[in-house]
């Protein structure tokens, strides 16, 4: 069924394990996940961003598309609809309107303050409507849907007050990912995450999934990450595959024929992630 991320991330978190979030951009990347997790036995969260949403024309063709090839596809496992980095209360509230059963309120450029405030209101609305709420601190680096960021770590007194004022389900404290490909190692503040994990006692979120070490996703896990984001690693794929399959076959014309062979690699690119991630078979 469609789900919040509630039981979903609470479960991961109780587990040992983290579900992953993968962005979506059209009816393909639906697809594809929607395989990988059915034949993973995975819960899945697909990511919208709003310029993703923009794009594929509206929240409502996204829940609407996300619904059909859900059930066409004969899909069992649970799967959220999530609003990805949302920007105000007013984008969060159509989202939910719309029958996203999740949404992230991204006021973490705000001064603290603000973010208790517009995180708090988004709570109100989303849990009237069974929807699960993330909020975030500090600051993800590098760009993402033109929005750019200088890495900024969370403080942990802040998570743990904001947690308490809002009542959300899931906090994504930024300690040093990074949207986007990273340059070099990435170095995550696992002293602080293990530090939030414990003072908030929600289950955290890892931005920034696209290039981090398997190592690295094991210590976050350890320390209470139960939801990890992936956009760009299935961008750069998908891509890399249409590259290949358009300059072996310059007259091919025929979209499903190079959107087809890389749907297939997201699909691969998204159990390899979610073997990483120790989802499959917890569904
Ligand atoms: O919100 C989405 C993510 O944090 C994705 O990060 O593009 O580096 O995988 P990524
Ligand atoms: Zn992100």
């Amino acid at each position: 069924a469609l789900v919040s991320m509630t039981k979903m991330l609470q479960d991961a978190k109780a587990g040992k394990y983290a579900v992953g979030q993968f962005n979506i951009n059209n009816l393909e990347y639906v697809q594809a996940i929607l395989q990988a997790a059915e034949e993973e036995k995975s819960p899945a969260i697909l990511g919208v961003s709003e310029g993703a949403a923009r794009y594929m024309g509206g929240y409502d063709v996204v829940v609407a598309m996300v619904k059909a090839v859900y059930k066409a596809q004969g899909t069992t496992v649970p799967v959220a609809i999530h609003l990805d980095h949302g920007s105000s209360f007013a984008e969060c509230a159509k989202a939910i309107h719309a029958g996203f059963t999740s949404v992230m309120i991204d006021a973490s450029h705000a001064p603290f303050e603000e973010n208790v405030a517009i995180t708090s209101k988004v709570v109100e609305l989303a849990h009237l409507h069974g929807v699960s709420v993330e909020a975030e601190l500090g600051i993800v680096g590098g760009e993402e849907d033109g929005v750019v960021g200088e890495v900024m770590y969370a403080d942990p007194k802040e998570c743990q007050e904001l947690v308490e004022r809002t009542g959300i389900d899931t906090l994504a404290p930024a300690l040093g990912s990074v949207h986007g490909t990273y340059k070099g190692e990435p170095k995550l503040g696992f002293k602080e995450m293990e530090e939030i994990g414990a003072a908030t006692g929600v289950p955290l979120v890892l931005h920034g999934g696209t290039g981090i070490p398997l190592k690295d996703i094991q210590k976050a896990i350890s320390f209470g990450t139960a939801k990890i984001n992936v956009n760009t690693e299935n961008q750069i794929q998908q891509t890399k595959t249409v590259r290949e399959v358009l300059a072996a076959n310059p007259d091919m014309i025929d979209p499903r024929k190079y959107l087809g062979p890389s749907r297939d690699v997201i699909k691969e690119t998204v159990i390899g992630k979610m073997r990483e991630f120790g989802s499959s078979n917890k569904a």
